[in-house]
């Protein structure tokens, strides 16, 4: 397979979509959770999803079962879902909070800190200490979680650094979920980011969105090399009022942060424009700042606004399926039907995803096809999706190691 792997890689015309295999083949898929989703960090949860001590959430990348969980001391740890005794999983349901985390199979009991606390009628030479659960890496940034199954993680503190000036005004740990929405899309995990990363198809495809967003690349590209001068202006205003709005992109082009002005006066991702929540959230205090808008390959993507914000995360879950979640967040005080309507704020995002979901779908059941030949992108329009690409099979390679092209 490294030699197919190779060989497919070296097929890639250089501005075009990738090969047939690379969005329905097992193996490639296999490479891609082994290679990517397996040693990259990936956005998980916001952390004000665990409430309070306890509480904790299930996740599934590829194999791996993770719990996350909040300790007694406030920290929030990442652990294998999968128990030291015989492997049973641990955490059955999605999400949950129970003072310790009971093994449902034998009862093993462990702490929230991942300790093994308490194993019936294992004999006086069982050593509890060597049976703790085993950590994932868990880093929690401005009130989002990552995590990273690799045994070592790569940095995390670039990230970090740059992202926090942008994020900390937002104010996520004073967040609630105020409606999420897990949907799976019949398509590869990367046609549902290359579908992500440009607006050539919004509009044709997104009437409730294309209300308040831009489709104009010179604006949703957020600058890179050209900023517009309605983006500029935009920077300007906002950097000198104190909030971080430049563009970014990190070296190896893993993750973006920008803000961009949305459509004439609107201010909030609703139908007619106006803010979807009376209580803002976060200290952005200007209301027609529009999204700070980040993605991290290869888990999530993100709009932050003045009145909410909305996480997007990507599981694969096979070679032609992938799961999106979407989770709005609200100041943890606003209260439903009074600072905002549920429907109101949610309604734009539920028919994008929904719209992107078939053009997804669509666009994987043509590849499947076997007249499928690789197209030129648009270099105005699908500038995103280059970069998209170039970063996976960047990644790809650099992932793989001596197995890659080079040991050929
Ligand atoms: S497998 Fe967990 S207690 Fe036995
Ligand atoms: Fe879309």
């Amino acid at each position: 397979m490294n030699s197919n792997i190779n060989a497919l890689i070296a097929s890639h015309k250089p501005g075009h979509g990738l090969p047939q295999a690379f969005y329905n083949d097992a193996e490639v898929f296999q490479t891609d959770l082994q290679e990517i989703f397996y040693k990259e960090w990936l956005f998980a949860i916001p952390a004000c999803e665990l409430e309070k001590a306890g509480s904790y959430v299930t996740q599934s990348i590829g194999a791996y079962k993770v719990i996350i969980v909040r300790g007694s001391d406030n920290v929030i740890r990442a652990f294998h879902n999968s128990c030291r005794h015989r492997g049973s999983v641990i955490c059955t349901a999605k999400k949950g909070n129970n003072p310790k985390l009971v093994c449902p199979y034998h009862q093993w009991t462990y702490e929230l800190d991942g300790r093994l606390l308490w194993a019936r009628d294992m004999g006086a030479d069982f050593d509890a200490s060597k049976h703790g659960l085993k950590t994932v890496h868990c880093r929690e940034l401005a009130g989002l979680v990552y995590i990273c199954v690799a045994e070592e993680a790569p940095d995390f503190d670039t990230f970090a650094k740059t992202a926090l000036p942008y994020l900390e005004l937002h104010d996520l740990s004073n967040a609630k979920v105020a409606y999420e929405s897990s949907i799976i899309e019949n398509g590869n995990w990367k046609l549902v980011w290359e579908n992500n990363r440009e607006c050539y198809h919004c509009a044709g495809n997104h009437p409730s969105l294309c209300r308040t967003y831009p489709e104009d690349p010179s604006v949703t590209g957020v600058g890179g090399a050209e900023p517009s001068p309605l983006v500029q202006n935009h920077v300007a205003r906002l950097e000198a009022a104190g909030i971080p709005s430049q563009f970014t992109i990190d070296a190896g082009g893993q993750f973006r942060l920008a803000r961009m002005p949305l459509l004439g006066a609107a201010v909030s991702y609703t139908m007619d424009g106006k803010a979807a929540v009376s209580r803002p959230l976060g200290r952005v205090h200007i209301p027609d700042a529009g999204p700070l808008v980040q993605f991290h390959y290869p888990s999530t993507w993100n709009h932050f606004l003045p009145d909410h914000a909305i996480v997007f995360r990507i599981t694969p879950i096979s070679p032609t399926e992938t799961e999106v979640t979407t989770k709005w967040l609200v100041h943890k005080d606003a209260v439903e039907g009074v600072d905002y309507d549920l429907n109101r704020l949610s309604e734009v995002w539920i028919h994008t995803n929904d719209e992107d979901r078939e053009v997804v779908e669509n666009n994987q059941m043509g590849i499947n096809s076997p007249v499928y030949e690789p197209g030129p992108y648009s270099e105005t329009q699908e500038s995103g999706v280059l970069q998209f690409v170039q970063w996976y099979l960047a990644t790809l390679q650099r992932n793989r190691g001596p197995q890659s092209l080079a040991a050929e």
